[in-house]
């Protein structure tokens, strides 16, 4: 069932959402090579705490982290940890969750650890794009297939591969509702949107092949190849003539 937010649900979400936008821009001037992944894991589960707000992630499903932390050819759901620092070159994804009086936010976005190299560069800037050319898509009428054809034309036509395994989803009082927004699909199929959805859309991009597979942690999703991957991620209420982003980039 798709749920249509109320306003004062819309105003709690828009509160989650703005925390999440503050923690990514809290974050970032510490991504830095040598810093690791269990240190900015920490850094901003206390940002969390201190903004009366809740890691999510933490304990969903088992998932030990506030943060999901994926390197290089880690496509999401990386475990920070204390042995993963980062290096000079290397682009890093920052997921996150959190929880306002029981709403909830959610974005990622891949930042690059001092000078990349160009293909990483490429990745990003066009994963990116092509969040928003999904983003474009969400009025009302409009349908989750319209999202999904968007996102994955525009990956394609630069010749990314589409992670198919995971895809974005409805958000509200849980960080996974109804409906499902994959990151490829058809034009004019699937639900309609309508004022007061709240949805994630979240293309996962990689820079070669799209294979991806589970490690023995049962979380970390990678490349088959090896080759890199960027994700980027907003929280879209959908509105009476179009979209508003909850989750708006700061920096
Ligand atoms: N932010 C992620 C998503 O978009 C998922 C969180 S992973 C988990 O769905 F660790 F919380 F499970
Ligand atoms: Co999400």
């Amino acid at each position: 069932m798709i749920t249509i937010k109320s306003e004062r649900e819309i105003e709690l979400m828009r509160h989650a959402g703005m925390l999440v936008s503050k923690m990514h821009k809290f974050i970032k001037p510490y991504i830095k090579e040598g810093i690791s992944t269990y240190e900015l894991d920490k850094l901003c589960e206390e940002f969390i705490r201190e903004n009366d707000a809740v890691p999510t992630c933490k304990g969903y499903e088992g998932f030990p982290a506030t943060l999901c932390t994926s390197v290089n050819s880690v496509v999401v759901h990386g475990i920070p940890d204390k042995k993963t620092k980062l290096k000079n070159g290397d682009i890093i994804t920052i997921d996150v969750v959190i929880g306002y009086k029981g709403y909830q936010g959610d974005a990622a976005w891949t930042y690059a650890v001092g000078e990349i190299n160009d293909e990483k560069k490429y990745l990003m800037e066009h994963t990116e794009k092509a969040l928003y050319e999904g983003i474009k898509k969400v009025k009302p009428g409009n349908r989750i297939g319209d999202i999904s054809h968007a996102v994955e034309e525009y990956a394609t036509s630069h010749n990314l591969g589409v992670v198919r395994e995971l895809c974005g989803h409805g958000i509200g009082r849980e960080m996974h509702e109804d409906p499902e927004v994959p990151n490829y699909g058809i034009e004019n199929t699937g639900p309609r949107l309508k004022p007061g959805m709240v949805i994630c859309i979240e293309p996962m991009l990689t820079y070669g092949k799209r294979d991806i597979e589970i490690l023995d942690d049962n979380w970390t999703v990678v490349t088959r190849d090896k080759k890199p991957a960027a994700h980027y991620e907003h929280t879209i209420l959908v509105t009476e003539n179009g979209y508003e982003i909850l989750t708006p980039r700061l920096d």
